[in-house]
């Protein structure tokens, strides 16, 4: 896909998602072949105020550039402040979302509430379309409701006020993550605008993805939960690898990133812990008595512990991985409530 001057080689890229898209999870999937990655959402307000969530959130490795860095927000006098702030931050890319369908969030006017007003929202891309001299790209929903499927028209007026790339999850609002994902809003979209579309929603496998791309005309698909304990969806030599190498290839994988949320959250004791519960939690999901691991990782406390639990399980799990891979047995599912601890 290319964003204006930005070629970004590869189909598919790592979603947005808050607590779990951090600057750790973002370079150890693409290393493992994201094309790109966008940073969970990032509080305009919170960001201009110098808040130290926000900042941190904001931070990222040098490995993971290119990098979109996702604004939350409702109105231009905190948007484009903050806009400006992350491009002197580094952002190659910055995108507006346009989709949270959380209570409060929407509640404030932000998310998938910028669906609901075009000619306002058509105002605030424009201020900030203006003020922002990299790529701007946002991030859009079906709509708000059944009764207001207008990702199609969102779109349109965002290409008229020159944002240079869309992604679509096509669920509404209302639907938040509930059925499926309809892929046709996707298409729809394609064939509305002539900058470059991103589709989302349910994309478990590189099988998947390759079938969005068919049936969409997406230029590229974006990946959220299927990524979950299995960053090396994004590669596509994994799946060829003998199933020996597949478990050194994740076992590596795994130290990397553990150590990089040791080092990445060292002033937030209480943060290491929720991002190494999260992961290693999802680490073992789909393979042995995963339940069980589960239940030990979350119940301990301590960093330590948890990891060493972790390594126990994983040495115990890679074994039946390898006996179920010999019967042919070797397919993994990612729960769809993979719901993560919050910080
Ligand atoms: C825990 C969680 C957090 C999310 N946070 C964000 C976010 O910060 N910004 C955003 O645009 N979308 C966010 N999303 C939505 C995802 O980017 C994606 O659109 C959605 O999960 C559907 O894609 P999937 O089926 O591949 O997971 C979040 C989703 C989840 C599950």
């Amino acid at each position: 896909m290319r964003i204006r001057e930005l070629e970004l080689p590869g189909l598919t890229r790592l979603a947005p998602m808050a607590n779990i898209s951090n600057a750790p999870f973002r370079l150890i999937t693409r290393e493992c072949g994201s094309a790109f990655s966008t940073t969970e959402e990032i509080d305009a307000m919170a960001l201009v105020r110098g808040n130290p969530k926000a900042l941190h959130i904001a931070s990222s490795y040098p490995g993971e550039h290119p990098l979109a860095m996702q604004l939350l927000g409702a109105d231009a006098a905190t948007l484009v402040p903050a806009a400006e702030m992350l491009a002197e931050r580094g952002a190659e890319v910055i995108d507006l979302n346009m989709g949270c369908p959380v209570r409060k969030i929407v509640s404030a006017g932000k998310g998938a509430a910028l669906m609901r007003d075009i000619p306002r929202t058509a105002r605030l891309l424009r201020a900030m379309r203006a003020a922002i001299r990299v790529p701007f790209t946002v991030k859009i929903r079906g709509g708000w409701d059944d009764e207001h499927l207008n990702a199609v028209d969102v779109a349109r007026m965002a290409e008229d006020e020159g944002v240079d790339a869309i992604t679509v999850h096509p669920r509404t609002r209302s639907q938040q993550f509930s059925g499926k994902a309809p892929w046709d809003v996707i298409r729809e979209v394609v064939e509305a605008v002539r900058i470059p579309v991103t589709g989302n929603g349910d994309v478990r496998s590189l099988k998947d993805a390759r079938a969005m791309q068919a049936s969409t005309g997406c230029a590229a698909v974006m990946v959220g939960r299927g990524a979950l304990g299995r960053p090396w969806i994004f590669d596509e030599a994994y799946a060829c690898l003998p199933a020996c190498e597949q478990r050194a290839y994740r076992t590596r994988v795994i130290q990397r990133h553990i150590a990089l949320i040791k080092e990445h959250c060292t002033e937030h004791p209480k943060a290491v812990m929720i991002q190494m519960k999260n992961h290693l939690a999802w680490y073992t999901e789909g393979i042995g008595e995963s339940s069980a691991m589960r239940d030990r990782i979350v119940r301990c406390h301590d960093v330590d512990g948890i990891e060493a639990i972790f390594w126990e399980c994983w040495g115990q799990a890679t074994d039946n991985v390898e006996q179920s891979a010999r019967s042919g047995d070797d397919e993994r599912t990612v729960s769809e409530a993979a719901r993560p601890a919050r910080v």
